[in-house]
């Protein structure tokens, strides 16, 4: 199905055509004067130009070719060679029951064939989830089901720091705990201990512990790097330790990100990447882009039109080991050979983009992706507290994610203190509405920009929140059910078979608000493809604000639920309907969870 805009744009694409003009003169955009019409065409200002005319003259003319056309309400051109267009209620219905009738509400996937790789997890083991962990997660999710929507194959993956430094740091502090542990004797051949010696609360402690240490000892600290060597390089007892972590730690990760409703399709870990190292240096090597640099292995990768500093690209650290970049760009051949992807999207913390900087331009110049491959970094900026600060615990320490959404699930418990309902289900909503608002808070702001995290603002039931969408939608819900229609039945397309909202309108004046419910519907299409094109959620939480400020003046002008013409409150009920399914979409499309009542 065709985006309004393609229709209206087609229509006037034709007129400038019939006038003598290039068509590509007809685009058509939402116009930025509501007050004055509902779309404009610009293009009679560029025409002026390439055939020497007063804009206003080929605006008229253009005009002249489309005014009787009943697809229109309103063509107008204005000083200096604006067209201001609006569509008759007929036609925007008739567009809104075709929205209807159709299973993605008129979104065209554009992408059937493609593959994308979005690697957006990038907790580490052994560490829990903080804050900083929030904003990849929530976006990366995003960002996969919208890609889905749009017809890609897209695989979501955890990508596990499970082969770096934090992990030789917990292996040091466990050996100064428990020398006598088999794992850290190196003559030991026998078994070892079925059970990890230590739990993930124990972790909890172990890893801050270490990692402070580590900070002030330095002794400590090169012993936390040779396990690292040694680890790498596969010494048994360490591996054994290693694996036992990896495997408390990854169940607990998976109740973590489940909680966040986000969840991956492979579950690897930065590990999984090791044994393609050695053959992938070889290959540099062979290549001849490497270079020794005080005893570490280099690609460099500066460029001419450089103005940042470009640092060379590490491949092999001076004591042997592995770094970080050295296992990203493994992971790249393993996806590679895996899934021959169109896009690697990499959803991480905006602070380390020349990381991937320098992860890219070698795998660029070591061929190892297609030229055509995307490698995309969208870089998340940073969660500040409200006024603008690193976000903290009170006693300065990283806020633990499930924290920070339970303090917010129990500031929406008390607003909604007032409601008609069992403690249990007040609690029960309380912790969907409250991560509600934790994700949307997130999401409505551009992936790229920091953002302060303002409690009272977020959980505001009013405003541009997650709490005021879902309370939009639990009101219409609330309507559906006077009138005895069930949600189910709502959200389906067979409601639209006999196009209720079309012929309605063809026998009466519908009301302004009516008409920008309308209005603002025929833009979900338009809102999918940027947000898909652009990867852009925040996108798709502008839509459906939109929608449910205009939803909610529609609200207040029409009383639907005791309307007696029943004609028209059948045409209303299909409206609100297709209102409820378009924020429902969206709402999948960002991971939230809607509550049945609030
Ligand atoms: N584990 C990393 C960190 O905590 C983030 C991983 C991001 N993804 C990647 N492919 N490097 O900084």
């Amino acid at each position: 199905m065709k985006t309004i805009l393609e229709i209206i744009s087609a229509k006037m694409m034709t007129a400038f055509a019939e006038c003598g003009y290039e068509e590509r003169f007809g685009t058509v955009v939402v116009s930025n004067r509501p007050d004055l019409c509902q779309f404009q065409c610009n293009g009679a200002m560029a025409a002026a130009k390439q055939y020497k005319k007063k804009p206003i003259d080929i605006a008229n003319e253009v005009c002249a070719k489309i005014k009787d056309d009943s697809f229109f309400s309103l063509t107008d051109a204005v000083m200096p060679g604006f067209l201001n267009l609006s569509l008759s209620d007929q036609a925007l219905a008739s567009f809104v029951a075709d929205m209807g009738a159709d299973e993605k509400l008129g979104f065209e996937p554009q992408n059937k064939k493609k593959t994308a790789v979005i690697d957006y997890g990038g907790a580490n083991v052994a560490k829990p989830l903080h804050v900083g962990h929030l904003r990849p997660a929530i976006i990366g999710e995003a960002v996969k089901r919208i890609l889905r929507f749009d017809g890609y194959k897209a695989i979501g993956d955890a990508h596990l720091g499970d082969w770096g430094l934090p992990i030789g740091l917990i292996i040091t502090e466990m050996k100064a705990r428990h020398p006598e542990l088999p794992y850290f004797d190196p003559d030991y051949e026998g078994e070892y201990p079925e059970e990890c010696p230590v739990s993930i609360s124990d972790l909890e402690e172990i890893y801050p512990f270490a990692s402070a240490r580590s900070k002030e000892d330095e002794d400590y600290r090169n012993r936390a790097r040779e396990a690292v060597v040694d680890l790498q390089s596969g010494r048994r007892g360490y591996i054994a330790l290693w694996k036992q972590i990896m495997d408390i730690s990854k169940v607990d990760l998976k109740k973590n990100y489940d909680s966040l409703n986000v969840d991956f399709d492979l579950w690897n870990g930065e590990s999984d990447a090791d044994p393609l190292i050695a053959p992938m240096i070889e290959d540099l090597q062979k290549k001849g882009i490497t270079r020794l640099s005080d005893g570490a292995l280099v690609v460099d990768v500066k460029e001419e039109s450089d103005n940042k500093e470009m640092p060379p690209c590490i491949l092999r650290k001076s004591d042997g080991a592995a770094g970080y970049p050295t296992t990203d760009i493994a992971t790249i051949i393993q996806r590679e050979r895996d899934f021959d992807p169109d896009k690697i999207i990499y959803v991480v913390d905006k602070r380390q983009g020349l990381h991937f900087e320098q992860v890219f331009r070698t795998v660029r110049k070591a061929g190892i992706v297609k030229p055509e491959t995307e490698l995309i970094f969208l870089g998340n900026g940073t969660i500040n507290d409200k006024f603008g600060h690193p976000f903290k615990t009170r006693d300065g320490g990283v806020m633990r994610l499930e924290y920070l959404i339970g303090d917010v699930a129990d500031k929406v418990l008390e607003k909604m203190s007032d409601r008609d309902m069992d403690r249990e289900e007040a609690y029960r909503i309380s912790r969907i509405v409250g991560l509600a608002a934790v994700k949307y808070g997130d999401l409505s702001n551009q992936a790229t920009k920091d953002y302060n995290f303002d409690l009272d603002r977020f959980t505001s039931f009013e405003g541009n929140t997650g709490p005021y969408i879902l309370y939009t939608m639990v009101r219409i819900r609330s309507i559906l059910e006077k009138c005895r229609v069930s949600v189910d039945d709502a959200v389906s397309t067979a409601i639209f078979e006999n196009r209720d909202i079309a012929s309605i309108c063809r026998n009466r004046e519908i009301s302004a608000s009516e008409r920008e419910l309308l209005l603002g519907l025929t833009d979900f299409a338009q809102s999918v493809r940027h947000a898909s094109d652009e990867l852009a959620p925040h996108k798709l939480c502008s839509f459906i604000y939109d929608i449910s400020n205009r939803f909610n003046s529609f609200y207040h002008d029409n009383k639907i639920i005791s309307e007696e013409n029943e004609e028209l409150k059948k045409a209303w009920i299909v409206l609100i309907s297709l209102t409820y399914r378009a924020l429902d979409c969206i709402m999948e499309l960002l991971a939230v969870t809607v509550p049945e009542k609030m």
